[in-house]
């Protein structure tokens, strides 16, 4: 088996409050197994220029409780090329790193791979505040995005209710209406619209007017971004248009990207880090390390990735070719729970919010 002496980190793509304790979880983790860290700064655009700078005990104090990431973040198109990815293992062969721990979302995991493919060994973890990787139930930095947004809705509804107002709030979430349905649900909006389901206007514009004519003053309607850039503001104008109520629209955007993690994200991010050393250095590599049901585990790249076009409908020719019957019916039957979940969630905020 492969003796590893030294590991890299890396994040990548959008940050996620909790990027940092996972960097922590992997150099602590590793340091304690006897292995070296090498901090890859600015995600993928470090690895390929040879950014790159040692990471000891100490240079990962204090940075548990602070948002964004002590490595800094980039998207990458380099990454995308042959000769990116052959810079990318050429500065790995230079700095002597024997494997790379990669945390961010499906573009991050995609970098991974192509990466282990050529011979240098991989492990992705999860942290995108999206939470829209299918094969674990929470990503790195996903809770305290919600909770910073309903942090914001609850402030809005007190001017909201004073001025007797809509307020249309647009929320991240890339095509995953994750975010936009449980902080609907969590700040009790009037309604939701989210990428996953069709939207009634017609029904929105009713139960506001006959909401009014029984006293209610103020309307949260929260938007996934993943029904485009104009959707939100065109909504508000119509809106007003239909009902007669001033409203207003409020992108929430990147703000809710930043901030410090709260417990659930340290925890998770911790746990995940140490985890995907641990996998790492006993051998496993191009695996995406996952939190099911409370435990944590991990599952093949290619998995979670054709897991996640399957979620999506956006399975391609060919995409499964890899996969045993079982696999399959077990990629199905994933997609189906947590599409199930959603159904529930998103029927229960109809349901309550009369
Ligand atoms: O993936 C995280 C995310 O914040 C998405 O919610 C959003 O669509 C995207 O990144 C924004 O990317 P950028 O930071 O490049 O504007």
């Amino acid at each position: 088996m492969k003796e590893f002496k030294r590991i890299g980190v890396l994040t990548s793509g959008g940050d996620a409050p909790g990027m940092n304790a996972a960097i922590r979880g992997v150099v602590r983790a590793a340091i304690s197994s006897g292995v070296e860290v090498f901090g890859i700064m600015r995600g993928y655009s470090g690895l390929i220029s040879g950014d790159i700078k040692p990471l000891a005990i100490r240079d990962v104090s204090n940075i548990i409780n602070k948002g964004g990431t002590m490595l800094y973040s980039d998207r990458c198109p380099e990454m995308l090329t042959e000769e990116g990815k052959q810079k990318a293992i050429e500065t790995c062969r230079k700095f002597g790193i024997d494997g790379i721990v990669t945390i961010g979302g499906d573009g991050t995991f995609r970098g991974a791979t192509e990466l282990t493919l050529r011979g240098l060994p991989c492990v992705g973890i999860p942290g995108t505040i999206d939470n829209d990787v299918s094969s674990t139930d929470n990503t790195i930095g996903y809770d305290t995005a919600m909770n910073t947004v309903i942090e914001l809705i609850d402030k809005l509804r007190d001017t909201c209710e004073s001025h007797a107002r809509c307020n249309v709030v647009e929320v991240m979430g890339r095509d995953a209406g994750d975010i936009a349905l449980h902080t609907a649900i969590a700040s009790g909006a009037t309604a939701v619209a989210i990428p996953e389901f069709d939207f009634n206007e017609d029904a929105l514009f009713e139960k506001i007017i006959n909401s009014r004519k029984l006293g209610k003053r103020n309307f949260i309607i929260i938007i996934s971004e993943g029904l485009g850039s104009d959707y939100a503001p065109a909504l508000a104008a119509r809106i007003q248009t239909n009902t007669g109520i001033e409203t207003k629209f409020a992108r929430f955007a990147h703000i809710v990207r930043g901030g410090n993690p709260n417990l659930r994200d340290r925890v998770l991010a911790t746990t995940m880090g140490a985890h995907a050393v641990d996998c790492l250095i006993s051998g496993k590599s191009n695996i995406v390390i996952c939190e099911k049901a409370g435990i944590i585990t991990e599952c093949d790249i290619n998995y979670a990735l054709k897991l996640d076009r399957m979620y999506k409908n956006k399975l391609q020719m060919g995409d499964l070719d890899e996969f045993t019957p079982e696999e399959i019916e077990r990629m199905r039957a994933e997609c189906a729970a947590r599409r199930s979940y959603m159904d529930n969630l998103y029927e229960l905020q109809i349901r309550l919010n009369l």
